[in-house]
Protein backbone atom coordinates (compact mmCIF):
# COMPACT_ATOMS: atom_id res chain seq x y z
CA UNK A 1 0.00 0.00 0.00
CA UNK A 2 1.24 3.57 -1.01
CA UNK A 3 0.91 6.72 1.58
CA UNK A 4 -1.66 9.34 0.64
CA UNK A 5 0.55 12.71 -0.68
CA UNK A 6 -1.17 14.66 2.38
CA UNK A 7 0.30 17.14 4.68
CA UNK A 8 -0.61 17.87 8.29
CA UNK A 9 -1.61 21.39 6.69
CA UNK A 10 -4.66 18.87 5.46
CA UNK A 11 -5.76 18.80 8.90
CA UNK A 12 -7.46 21.08 10.92
CA UNK A 13 -9.63 21.89 14.09
CA UNK A 14 -13.25 21.70 13.15
CA UNK A 15 -15.78 23.04 14.71
CA UNK A 16 -19.43 21.05 15.32
CA UNK A 17 -21.11 23.63 17.25
CA UNK A 18 -23.61 23.03 19.68
CA UNK A 19 -26.87 23.16 21.41
CA UNK A 20 -27.43 25.33 24.19
CA UNK A 21 -29.81 25.38 27.03
CA UNK A 22 -29.57 26.35 30.70
CA UNK A 23 -29.43 22.45 31.68
CA UNK A 24 -26.69 21.83 28.86
CA UNK A 25 -24.95 21.74 25.80
CA UNK A 26 -25.43 19.20 23.26
CA UNK A 27 -23.10 18.76 20.18
CA UNK A 28 -24.18 16.35 17.32
CA UNK A 29 -22.31 14.84 14.43
CA UNK A 30 -24.19 13.27 11.50
CA UNK A 31 -23.08 11.52 8.37
CA UNK A 32 -23.52 13.60 5.47
CA UNK A 33 -23.84 16.59 7.33
CA UNK A 34 -21.29 17.43 9.61
CA UNK A 35 -18.41 15.13 8.71
CA UNK A 36 -16.24 14.87 5.50
CA UNK A 37 -16.66 11.10 5.93
CA UNK A 38 -19.04 8.26 6.86
CA UNK A 39 -18.70 7.08 10.37
CA UNK A 40 -18.16 3.33 10.34
CA UNK A 41 -16.59 2.48 14.28
CA UNK A 42 -16.05 4.85 17.02
CA UNK A 43 -13.90 4.08 20.16
CA UNK A 44 -12.58 6.45 22.98
CA UNK A 45 -9.39 6.54 25.19
CA UNK A 46 -10.03 6.71 28.54
CA UNK A 47 -7.88 6.14 32.12
CA UNK A 48 -4.66 6.95 30.66
CA UNK A 49 -1.88 7.13 33.23
CA UNK A 50 -0.75 10.44 33.81
CA UNK A 51 2.35 11.09 31.14
CA UNK A 52 1.67 8.75 28.96
CA UNK A 53 1.28 8.87 25.33
CA UNK A 54 -0.57 7.10 22.57
CA UNK A 55 -0.75 6.83 19.07
CA UNK A 56 2.72 6.27 17.50
CA UNK A 57 1.47 4.98 14.25
CA UNK A 58 -0.07 6.13 10.84
CA UNK A 59 -3.10 5.00 8.58
CA UNK A 60 -2.86 4.48 5.01
CA UNK A 61 -6.52 4.92 4.41
CA UNK A 62 -8.40 5.74 7.53
CA UNK A 63 -9.80 9.21 8.17
CA UNK A 64 -10.64 10.48 11.83
CA UNK A 65 -12.17 13.00 13.56
CA UNK A 66 -11.08 12.84 17.15
CA UNK A 67 -12.83 14.57 20.26
CA UNK A 68 -11.68 15.58 23.84
CA UNK A 69 -14.87 14.69 24.97
CA UNK A 70 -13.90 15.07 28.71
CA UNK A 71 -10.44 16.84 29.23
CA UNK A 72 -7.77 18.08 26.82
CA UNK A 73 -4.57 16.26 25.43
CA UNK A 74 -2.66 17.32 22.56
CA UNK A 75 -1.95 15.59 19.14
CA UNK A 76 1.31 15.57 16.99
CA UNK A 77 0.66 15.58 13.56
CA UNK A 78 3.75 14.53 11.11
CA UNK A 79 4.02 14.35 7.77
CA UNK A 80 7.36 13.59 7.48
CA UNK A 81 8.13 16.84 6.55
CA UNK A 82 6.11 19.15 8.66
CA UNK A 83 5.08 18.64 12.35
CA UNK A 84 2.03 20.22 13.77
CA UNK A 85 0.40 20.45 17.71
CA UNK A 86 -3.08 20.55 17.52
CA UNK A 87 -4.84 21.00 21.51
CA UNK A 88 -8.04 19.39 22.04
CA UNK A 89 -10.01 20.63 25.33
CA UNK A 90 -13.57 21.46 23.97
CA UNK A 91 -15.94 19.02 23.55
CA UNK A 92 -17.66 20.96 20.85
CA UNK A 93 -13.71 20.85 18.48
CA UNK A 94 -13.25 18.21 16.53
CA UNK A 95 -8.94 17.49 14.99
CA UNK A 96 -9.37 16.20 11.20
CA UNK A 97 -6.81 13.89 10.82
CA UNK A 98 -6.34 12.73 6.79
CA UNK A 99 -4.62 9.44 5.80
CA UNK A 100 -1.52 9.33 5.71
CA UNK A 101 0.51 11.23 8.52
CA UNK A 102 2.40 9.92 12.10
CA UNK A 103 0.23 10.74 15.02
CA UNK A 104 0.92 10.44 18.95
CA UNK A 105 -1.08 11.89 21.52
CA UNK A 106 0.21 13.18 25.17
CA UNK A 107 -0.79 15.33 27.70
CA UNK A 108 -3.94 14.30 28.75
CA UNK A 109 -5.60 15.49 31.71
CA UNK A 110 -7.02 13.10 34.63
CA UNK A 111 -10.01 12.28 33.85
CA UNK A 112 -9.47 13.14 29.89
CA UNK A 113 -11.43 11.50 27.31
CA UNK A 114 -10.67 10.52 23.52
CA UNK A 115 -13.27 10.19 21.55
CA UNK A 116 -12.18 8.89 18.31
CA UNK A 117 -14.62 9.03 15.23
CA UNK A 118 -13.04 6.67 12.30
CA UNK A 119 -13.74 6.12 8.53
CA UNK A 120 -13.38 2.58 8.72
CA UNK A 121 -13.93 -0.82 10.54
CA UNK A 122 -10.68 -2.09 12.64
CA UNK A 123 -7.84 -3.25 10.10
CA UNK A 124 -4.43 -3.62 11.51
CA UNK A 125 -2.85 -3.97 7.79
CA UNK A 126 -4.19 0.19 7.38
CA UNK A 127 -1.69 0.77 10.42
CA UNK A 128 2.04 1.18 10.01
CA UNK A 129 3.84 1.15 13.36
CA UNK A 130 7.12 1.71 12.48
CA UNK A 131 8.34 5.40 12.76
CA UNK A 132 11.90 4.65 10.14
CA UNK A 133 9.30 2.58 7.74
CA UNK A 134 6.77 5.51 8.02
CA UNK A 135 9.52 7.90 6.54
CA UNK A 136 10.94 5.39 4.33
CA UNK A 137 7.60 5.16 2.63
CA UNK A 138 6.55 8.37 3.24
CA UNK A 139 9.53 10.03 1.83
CA UNK A 140 10.06 7.36 -1.16
CA UNK A 141 6.89 9.14 -2.46
CA UNK A 142 7.61 12.19 -1.29
CA UNK A 143 11.61 12.23 -2.62
CA UNK A 144 11.55 16.25 -3.73
CA UNK A 145 10.53 16.65 0.41
CA UNK A 146 13.09 14.99 2.43
CA UNK A 147 14.13 17.45 4.71
CA UNK A 148 14.88 15.73 8.20
CA UNK A 149 12.71 17.28 10.77
CA UNK A 150 12.34 17.33 14.65
P1 LIG B 1 -3.91 1.31 19.06
O1 LIG B 1 -4.61 1.71 17.80
O2 LIG B 1 -2.45 0.99 18.97
O3 LIG B 1 -4.13 2.44 20.17
P2 LIG B 1 -3.56 3.93 20.31
O4 LIG B 1 -3.32 4.46 18.95
O5 LIG B 1 -4.64 4.63 21.01
O6 LIG B 1 -2.34 3.92 21.14
O7 LIG B 1 -4.70 0.11 19.68
C1 LIG B 1 -4.40 -0.42 20.94
C2 LIG B 1 -4.93 -1.83 21.01
O8 LIG B 1 -6.36 -1.85 20.85
C3 LIG B 1 -4.36 -2.71 19.92
O9 LIG B 1 -4.10 -3.99 20.50
C4 LIG B 1 -5.48 -2.86 18.93
C5 LIG B 1 -6.73 -2.67 19.77
N1 LIG B 1 -7.82 -2.03 19.00
C6 LIG B 1 -8.91 -2.78 18.57
O10 LIG B 1 -9.00 -4.00 18.83
N2 LIG B 1 -9.91 -2.17 17.87
C7 LIG B 1 -9.86 -0.83 17.57
O11 LIG B 1 -10.81 -0.30 16.92
C8 LIG B 1 -8.72 -0.06 18.01
C9 LIG B 1 -8.61 1.40 17.71
C10 LIG B 1 -7.73 -0.71 18.73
Amino acid sequence: MKFKNNTVFDCAIVDMSKVHTVSGNITVLENGDNIPFDVKRVYYLYDVPAGEARGGHAHYELEQYIVAASGSFDVILNDGTNKKTFTLNRPHLALYIVPGLWRELNNFSSGSICMVLASNDYDETDYIRDYNDFIKEKLGYNEHKSKKIH
